[in-house]
């Protein structure tokens, strides 16, 4: 094979290709004499045999150019759910590859829904991403990847990854709450839970998508927002309602969407309905919602760790000791306890010993 010198290749994981496939893109290996060799993506398939000399040379990473890596992003969506399958990558390289994917799916979702109506095209590819991910992202083994996401700078794109990563994780640990939900919404009482868990996924990804309306300069203020900024963010709930309102995607989940930012005891918003008014589904996303966002870093706002996010969680506002900052102020009553309980739980099977 001709050794070459390449400028602007990027490093892949080599757990990305899977076995039988076609890449479209050029893939590289370093020589053991320098520069790099092509390895596949000449137009003939990757085999299994392939991929396992490769594993035995234990290269980790393999090499594709930068102009190439919308083509890459595209292989990974194609071949999404046999990549979270396969024997050939990590626990750690499935999670990045699944919120790589993800976020790009979020990202398309909000740019084609700009225009107030979120096309058929955009919920099928939704609809499949969740599909193809359920396994991996609904296992315990994925955790541990999530729990590296926690902490990342606040993005809308990736805050809806890890919404979604959180609740089918969360919901698959308490089925009991898929029948709950099935029985809620009154629907085929015959679906299969892990329909309806996909379906729960597929809100968790498009709760905030009601954002897409919004000003990207309101959203991403590099500082508090004003009072008139706040209520035009606080309209992203209904914006959502009416944006889904058209389209086959079931009342259990636009209810969820609709009602992400209601508090079970009151005073929350856009309606100020509480408790049993508020759909399960939305009840589980205003607490994984608000711990994502609490543990996130925005420009103005350090994250909080995630022991430090649930104490302001469980608190009692009223008897909470004030500080300098403001939200060390109790949100006790902004959650359902026992879901609460419930995902405290949760939280304690995710592993977070490392430095979050
Ligand atoms: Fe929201
Ligand atoms: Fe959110």
């Amino acid at each position: 094979m001709p050794r070459t010198e390449l400028e602007g290749l990027i490093a892949i994981p080599a757990g990305a290709i899977v076995p039988e496939s076609l890449p479209d893109f050029k893939i590289y290996i370093p020589s053991p004499k320098g520069g790099y060799v092509l390895w596949a993506g000449d137009g003939r398939m990757v085999t299994k045999e392939k991929l396992e000399r490769l594993a035995q040379s234990r290269q980790e990473k393999v090499f594709i150019a930068l102009g190439e890596a919308v083509k890459y992003e595209e292989y990974l969506e194609v071949h999404l759910d046999r990549i979270l399958e396969s024997d050939f990558a990590t626990d750690e390289q499935k999670g990045e590859i699944f919120a790589k994917v993800s976020t790009n799916v979020v990202r398309s979702a909000f740019e084609h829904s700009a225009s107030g109506i979120i096309q058929r095209e955009t919920l099928i590819r939704t609809e499949k991403l969740v599909i193809n991910a359920l396994s991996f992202i609904s296992e315990a083994k994925s955790l541990r990847p999530l729990a590296r996401m926690i902490g990342n700078d606040y993005k809308t794109y990736e805050h809806s990854t890890k919404v979604l990563w959180h609740t089918v994780a969360f919901l698959n640990q308490n089925h009991d709450l898929l029948i709950e939900i099935l029985k809620e919404y009154k629907g085929p009482q015959d679906s299969p839970t892990k329909e309806i868990l996909m379906k729960c996924g597929v809100g968790a990804l498009l709760h905030d998508v009601g954002k897409a309306l919004i000003d990207p300069a309101i959203l991403n203020k590099p500082g508090p927002l004003s009072e008139l900024e706040w209520e035009i963010v606080k309209k992203h709930p209904l914006v959502g309602l009416a944006m889904l309102s058209d389209t086959e995607v079931p009342l259990y989940i636009t209810k969820a969407v609709v009602q992400h930012h209601e508090n079970f005891h009151g005073g929350g918003y856009p309606l100020g309905i509480e408790r049993g008014s508020i759909t399960i589904l939305a009840r589980v996303l205003r607490i994984i919602d608000t711990f994502d966002a609490m543990t996130s870093k925005r420009p103005y706002k350090d994250r909080l760790r995630p022991s430090e996010a649930i104490r302001i969680m469980v608190r009692d506002p009223t008897t909470a000791t004030q500080t300098n900052d403001p939200r060390d102020k109790g949100m006790r009553f902004c959650f359902d306890p026992d879901l609460l309980r419930r995902f405290i739980v949760f939280l304690g099977r995710v592993r977070f010993d490392i430095d979050i």
